[in-house]
């Protein structure tokens, strides 16, 4: 195993080779915000929220696909970052209908708490207002379309730990949606095994659980991070 060194922030890091830039920072302790990026499955750099600098390269990097090279200088904080970062939160809560006060994931969402990590208080765009479903079919869980924000750990977890694939993305650009078996209703798919986990991995309220009212939802994090990384530790096996 070879170790490459780099600094971040100005501070010395050395990790494994083919570790991405925000593994190194969490090793290093040093925070960077994330949305689509889920300890235990694949990155596919969607959200864009962890953009970092690297100098010498003249555009922004995502931090979760981007691996470390020998003597990198990494910045994860400056004010340009940070102003992208927060019209990147401002977009999403444009973007979608997030209305907070009704939500069941009310004070336990991600997005709300980047929201106040990048100190965003308002939307400088126009809200799009679109007119999105809700599919309540399922006997357990439902989805509010209106709450996605596309980063897809839905998708990720669904295939790559519960190994059903129930989740896809669908259509392009402003009509791009998840949907499940095909885009059939999700209580019609016989592929589901209604493990839960699609709903731990929701960063926002719009995986839920039925019978949860508003910001009554919880997620498991500690249970879905357990799943994810008890392979890679044999904690099956002991
Ligand atoms: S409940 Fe489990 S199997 Fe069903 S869609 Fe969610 S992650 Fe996939
Ligand atoms: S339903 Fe939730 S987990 Fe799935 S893409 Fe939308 S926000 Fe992400
Ligand atoms: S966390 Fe890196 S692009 Fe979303």
């Amino acid at each position: 195993m070879s170790v490459k060194t780099l600094q971040i922030n100005g501070v010395d890091v050395a990790v494994e080779e083919g570790a991405t830039i925000l593994q190194a920072a969490r090793e290093a302790g040093i925070h960077i915000p994330t949305l689509c990026h889920l300890d235990g499955v694949s990155n596919v750099g969607a959200c864009r929220l962890c953009l970092v600098e690297v100098a010498g390269i003249n555009k922004l990097l995502p931090a979760c696909v981007t691996q470390v090279a020998e003597g990198m200088s990494v910045s994860t904080h400056n004010e340009q970052i940070n102003e992208y970062r927060r019209m990147i939160v401002e977009m999403l809560f444009a973007e979608g209908n997030h209305v907070c006060a009704v939500c069941v994931a009310n004070g336990n969402c991600e997005l709300q708490d980047l929201a106040i990590e990048v100190g965003m208080d308002h939307s400088r765009f126009a809200y799009r207002f679109p007119e999105r479903e809700v599919d309540i079919t399922h006997p357990q869980f439902g989805i509010d379309h209106n709450r996605c924000v596309l980063c897809t750990r839905c998708v990720r977890v669904c295939d790559e730990i519960e190994g059903a694939h129930v989740w896809d993305v669908a259509y392009r650009g402003a009509a791009a949606k998840v949907v499940t078996g095909l885009n059939q209703p999700w209580g019609a798919v016989e592929a589901c095994t209604s493990c839960g986990k699609c709903v731990d991995a929701c960063p926002t309220g719009s995986i839920f659980r039925k019978g949860a009212t508003v910001a009554e939802m919880e997620k498991d994090k500690a249970k879905l991070e357990f799943l994810v990384t008890a392979r890679e530790r044999k904690e099956w096996t002991r």
